[in-house]
């Protein structure tokens, strides 16, 4: 864990409540090397932990209810802790109540000092951080260990009943389950997954956009409607069993079968991926990564021109030793940039303030 973050969560803690903590725990945001929008559609992924996250520190109250509070808000929050009630509009109380709501009603009254180092709205999953965290702080003070594919699929009812998201469970398994520095291939159809260490000469970068949008959870459910609406038309559960003839053969509605045509490639290019990585191919990791960009932006929609423009730029930069694409939902948020370790300073600077080095 970020020692100086949760160090900051103890100070904020004992500010806030006036006594010091019983533990305080930690989760990393995330950035998907490739695999996207594929999860709900029981796809592979390739996500990878980053060193930014979320910390709470907690302990057991004698009141009865739960007092929260966020520091980089400067907000608090009560509840319940057995009937977390759900708040009228999404913000990070949702999590935290949700996740509460999750432990179906053994949680005792706790306090709990939030604080993260993610930027909010760019893509790194700071609310599965949050989800993951919370629940790590809730198994900890009943006094129970949790397993990493419980807590995720916890976090993931979370976004879906507290927050309106009908996301797949990338964000929360990569939370829950990634190690620092190591990418994790994921089936989303079974949970099984594996660690996948990077060539040392490779480096990860993440940047974000600035371009952050509104009502992105509106988008996101109708591509995931859209999604099962082409899976339903092939007669199937979900997208991982259709192939690129049948997306040919059969008379798909538009959207719908550009947006199949996204997932099936996609996953396809995981696959690819993996191999890449196996090989110590930069080159064509880098070329997958740009035909991934290419394929949310003209058969997914979910790219952006300010985004297009910024994987562009960055891709003059690395040249075609690397490649670089929009990362997570979409819509704005940020780019994940693979490139040779020693470029990695380079476009740090280039990019100063608003670069990630994950690797
Ligand atoms: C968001 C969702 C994930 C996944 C990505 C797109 O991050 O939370 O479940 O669908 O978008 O790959």
């Amino acid at each position: 864990m970020s020692g100086k973050l949760a160090e900051k969560a103890k100070e904020v803690f004992r500010e806030s409540f006036s006594r010091g903590p019983d533990g305080v725990v930690f989760a990393p945001g995330r950035v998907n090397l490739i695999g996207e929008h594929v999860d709900y559609n029981d796809g592979l992924v390739l996500p990878i932990p980053v060193s930014a996250g979320t910390a709470i520190a907690w302990a057991r109250s004698d009141g009865d209810r739960t007092e929260a509070f966020a520091a980089d808000f400067g907000e608090t929050d009560t509840f319940s802790p057995n009937k977390p009630e759900k708040p009228h509009k999404v913000d990070w109380r949702s999590y935290i109540r949700g996740m509460a709501a999750q432990m179906d009603g053994g949680l005792p009254a706790i306090q709990l000092a939030i604080t993260g180092d993610l930027p909010k709205g760019s893509g790194l999953s700071s609310s599965a951080s949050l989800c993951i965290a919370a629940g790590r702080a809730y198994a900890d003070a009943v006094g129970n260990s949790v397993d990493a594919t419980t807590l995720a699929r916890r976090a993931q009812q979370t976004e879906h009943d507290y927050a309106g998201v009908a996301c797949g469970i990338m964000d929360q398994m990569a939370v829950a389950a990634g190690k620092p520095g190591q990418a994790m291939l994921l089936d989303c159809r079974d949970l099984s997954y594996s660690h996948v260490a990077l060539p040392e000469s490779w480096g990860v970068l993440v940047i974000e956009s600035g371009v952050t949008r509104g009502l992105v959870e509106g988008e996101y459910n109708a591509r995931r409607q859209q999604c099962e609406a082409a899976a339903s038309a092939l007669g199937m559960t979900s997208l991982r069993d259709a192939r690129m003839e049948m997306l040919e053969d059969a008379n798909l509605a538009q959207p719908e079968k550009n947006r199949a045509l996204h997932v099936v490639g996609e996953i396809a290019r995981v696959r690819q991926a993996r191999s890449a990585i196996a090989d110590a191919n930069l080159p064509e990791f880098g070329r997958i990564l740009r035909e991934g960009h290419a394929s949310l932006r003209d058969l997914f929609e979910v790219s952006h021109p300010e985004v297009d423009l910024l994987v562009e730029r960055v891709q003059e930069t690395i040249g075609d030793t690397g490649g670089v694409r929009i990362t997570g939902a979409g819509f704005g948020g940020s780019v994940v940039a693979v490139m040779p370790r020693d470029k990695v300073n380079r476009v740090m600077q280039d990019y100063a303030g608003r670069a990630l080095r994950v690797i």
